[in-house]
């Protein structure tokens, strides 16, 4: 399967530190410009102060003058595909339109594709705080 993403999404996979868990994970996300942000799971002995991969490459798109996504690819250790936790699906929802695609692909090669409304019905979002 060739797609950018995930090649990105593999690419940064190599570069997580989860010496805790010793599970990698790399997302990579695309932005309407065309641009690629990247990101890996950094953990911390004090175990909740760690980031996931998702948080990693959305601080990316940020500090690279970006707030839109176009899509996202997940990658980790397990054979399985890797979906986002319910705090990222929180965090790519503040940046995606619902239909944005999440392509979870996972070391056996099997790939799942949701939508970020399917992964986050319902969303909280700005609209309720008006
Ligand atoms: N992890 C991510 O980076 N992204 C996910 O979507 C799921 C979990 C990380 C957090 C932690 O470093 C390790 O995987 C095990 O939970």
């Amino acid at each position: 399967m060739t797609h950018p993403l995930k090649d990105a999404a593999v690419a940064i996979q190599a570069r997580a530190y989860a010496p805790y868990s010793k599970f990698r994970v790399g997302a990579a996300l695309s932005t309407p410009s065309g641009a690629v942000y990247a990101g890996c799971n950094v953990e911390n002995v004090a175990y909740p102060e760690g980031t996931c991969a998702e948080a990693g490459a959305i601080a990316a798109m940020v500090a690279g003058g970006e707030t839109e996504l176009a899509a996202v690819c997940i990658v980790s250790d397990s054979p399985l595909p890797c979906p986002p936790c319910g705090g990222c699906r929180q965090k790519l929802a503040e940046f995606g339109k619902p239909e944005v695609e999440v392509t979870m692909v996972g070391a056996s090669g099997e790939t799942l594709m949701m939508t970020l409304s399917e992964l986050l019905p319902g969303a909280f979002s700005a609209d309720h705080m008006e």
